[in-house]
């Protein structure tokens, strides 16, 4: 009697690849993250902040987040959201170009390392070049005892569990929710500006598993974009604010796993160059502004009706209710309405369906892509 028993086929619990058992994951990662860091007050306790006292982080005149690939990409998020809650400037940075301009640290800036392995080269010689300067160390980070939280002062760690697909996904939602929390916990330690607007956050915070969950259940429509994308070569991805990093990562993702070339631009940036490379039928992929933020989310339509007057086929991911822009819209991906600075953890998700489908339907390795490495440990 013998029983076939494929071992990496049980690891992925019925799922073709890991990147897409590690995306449907992403309710559960999220909530694992957020669960636990807050007192029955609401208050935000971060036990793995212990390195660093309150009073360090009210003495901070300054971030630097530091970070690369992905990570990056929910650096750029972060300082969004920890500049309007606690209005310290921060900067963010990819690691491997940080040391090399001689940047402005001392012991009153708080660099702010994510990584998901915690051991990629380039972000751990920024964060040693920051130190010696001088500045606190803060690393999010997905890996108990890595190299990288070893050389902080302190870590909030995601709780997304091993991520083995090379594409980062459940790694990159954590890393924002971790950013989050280390924004509102600074705004808590320093005093809050905007104390009502933290609570609607911290309330909505809570209901993003479930807004995640949203966004998988229409995993279906996404994987017939896929198919009818399947020949195009060109990919453009278009935000602004925090939907500027979403796009970046969309594309990234598709140039990942999918070889496909896309760029992902700031929507205003288009008028300054971009614009001139749209053809007729090029997929452009367009991330709306929430309800709320008017004045941004006109502008963002206005972009949207100018590639789609350039031919472009405009694929426009916009929050439920939100009407007007079916006139430009050759497909609208719906997305439950969030606050503006959250809305990144359900934008992402049909971009991440998006290329992993793309790169099945064309016949890819989506686990091992080409060229890549899941933790680059060399400069
Ligand atoms: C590699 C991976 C990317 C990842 C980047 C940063 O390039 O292929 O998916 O975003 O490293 O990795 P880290 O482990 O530091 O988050």
């Amino acid at each position: 009697y013998h029983v076939d028993w494929d071992t990496s086929a049980a690891e992925k619990a019925g799922f073709d690849w890991f990147m897409r058992k590690e995306i449907f994951e992403q309710p559960k990662a999220v909530a694992d993250t957020l669960l636990g860091r807050f007192n029955s007050k609401g208050e935000l306790v971060l036990d793995e902040m212990r390195g660093i006292s309150p009073e360090d982080l009210r003495r901070i005149n300054k971030i630097v987040i530091v970070a690369c690939g992905t990570a990056y990409y929910a650096g750029m998020v972060a300082k969004y959201a920890i500049e309007h809650w606690t209005r310290v400037p921060c900067e963010v940075e990819v690691a491997s170009e940080f040391r090399y301009r001689d940047p402005i640290i001392d012991p009153q800036t708080l660099c702010v390392t994510i990584s998901q392995s915690g051991e990629t080269a380039d972000t751990l010689m920024a964060i040693r070049h920051a130190r010696i300067q001088g500045a606190k160390i803060i690393a999010i980070c997905n890996t108990n005892g890595a190299t990288i939280p070893r050389e902080s002062d302190a870590v909030i760690y995601t709780h997304a569990g091993p991520e083995i697909g090379v594409a980062s996904t459940k790694g990159f939602l954590t890393q924002l929710a971790a950013c989050y929390l280390l924004g509102l916990y600074l705004a808590q330690v320093r005093g809050m500006k905007y104390a009502d607007e933290i609570r609607v956050i911290t309330d909505e915070l809570a209901h993003t598993p479930q807004m995640i969950q949203q966004m998988l259940d229409g995993a279906d429509e996404i994987y017939q974009l896929a198919h009818d994308l399947a020949s195009a070569e060109d990919f453009i991805f278009l935000g602004r604010h925090v939907g500027y990093p979403v796009a970046l990562e969309g594309a990234l993702k598709l140039k990942e796993i999918a070889y496909q070339h896309a760029e992902g631009f700031a929507a205003g940036e288009l008028k300054h160059g971009p614009i001139a490379i749209i053809e007729p039928g090029m997929p452009v992929f367009v991330v709306v502004p929430p309800a709320g933020r008017d004045q941004l989310r006109d502008k963002v339509l206005s972009n949207i009706k100018e590639v789609k007057a350039r031919g472009a086929h405009t694929i426009v991911l916009a929050e439920n209710g939100d009407d007007g822009i079916e006139a430009d819209a050759d497909l609208i991906i719906r997305l439950p309405h969030t606050s503006t600075l959250l809305q990144p953890l359900v934008a992402t998700v049909p971009l991440q369906l998006l290329a992993c489908e793309l790169a099945t339907e064309l016949g890819h390795d989506v686990d091992q892509p080409r060229n890549l490495a899941k933790s680059v440990t060399v400069e």
